[in-house]
């Protein structure tokens, strides 16, 4: 099966109340346990790749192992660029076979962001390209970018926003972040604000970015065994579920791949030190990015069938 564009899978997505996990890729254990999950469970997937990503492994190399993936499977899959930061990356993946790019301009001024998302949506949508886009900023850290504070989305201009620039679906900031330590006291997201972009614009693609929900248990196994990750917080799953009922049709998830592996390689460190075949830990590595995957579709994004 060929790589899809998001279109179809949104549409049935907003259609039937549920949201298609987005999983970050870094390499092929990553790609094995997520695909293997959805397989399983007839779940429609994205996976995707930041700037980071295709650094750290190549894009040529990111291409071969999804058409790996791809040659095993008959399932609906998106492979999406994350956080495009300007026009060139995105071309570039385009050119390279991705079929869906976010460009995010939510650094810059609201008119430097039209303008840039606009070229972008003017070259992707020529080559049948879905364009994501961002209005609002995240507080956390993505990539080379940081930032301290969130910068809630505003509703109208969010629909200025998609008006001006034709982009596809919008990622919106309502009170998650980027990386393991989202919320300081009680986690909250803002859903009268989803309510109202989503009455704004009825039937149009919304996307939760920052939406790992940091599972306690890879943070107790990691510390356990000898990790330091204190007062890790994440989105709760009820929440999460919310959004979906609001037009969020993407949930992205990062944050909770990178624990359940390094929790689980911690812990087989742990309690083989003698060993070094690293097939003996990035295989349960592995494993437990299935494992955390089946968990996310089956209680969080409820597309469990949908494929
Ligand atoms: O939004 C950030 C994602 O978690 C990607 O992280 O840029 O470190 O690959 P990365
Ligand atoms: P998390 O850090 O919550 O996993 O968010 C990932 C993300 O938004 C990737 O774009
Ligand atoms: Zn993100």
């Amino acid at each position: 099966m060929p790589l899809v564009s998001p279109k179809e899978m949104f549409d049935k997505a907003y259609g039937g109340g549920y949201a298609v996990g987005a999983f970050n890729v870094n390499n092929m254990e990553i790609i094995q346990g997520i695909m293997q999950s959805a397989e399983e469970l007839r779940s429609p997937l994205i996976l995707q790749v930041s700037a980071g990503a295709r650094k750290y492994a190549g894009q040529d190399y990111i291409i071969k192992l999804m058409e790996a993936a791809l040659a095993r499977t008959d399932l609906p899959v998106v492979l999406h660029l994350d956080h495009g930061q300007d026009f060139d990356i995105c071309k570039e993946v385009i050119d390279g076979g991705f079929t869906s790019v976010m460009i995010d301009g939510s650094h810059h001024s609201f008119e430097e962001n039209i303008r840039i998302t606009k070229e972008v949506v003017e070259y992707a949508h020529d080559k049948g390209v879905w364009v994501e886009a961002e209005l609002g900023v995240l507080a956390g850290v993505e990539d080379e970018v940081s930032a301290e504070e969130n910068i809630y989305t505003d509703p109208d201009q969010a629909k200025e926003f998609v008006e001006r620039t034709g982009c596809d679906s919008l990622a919106v900031a309502i009170g998650t972040s980027h990386g393991a330590y989202k919320f300081k006291c009680e986690p909250k997201l803002d859903f009268e604000r989803l309510e109202t972009i989503n009455k704004l614009m009825p039937g149009y693609p919304l996307v939760l970015h920052g939406a790992s929900s940091v599972l306690p248990e890879y943070v107790e196994m990691a510390n356990k065994h000898g990790g330091e990750i204190e007062g890790a917080c994440g989105v709760p799953e009820t929440l999460l579920r919310k959004a979906a009922e609001y037009g969020v049709c993407k949930i992205n998830i990062d944050t909770d791949i990178r624990l359940a592996m390094t929790a689980t390689i911690r812990k087989y460190f742990a309690e083989n030190p003698a060993d070094f075949d690293p097939r003996k830990y990035l295989g349960p590595a592995r494993q437990a990015v299935k494992d955390m995957v089946t968990h996310k579709i089956e209680h969080v994004l409820g597309c469990k069938g949908a494929a």
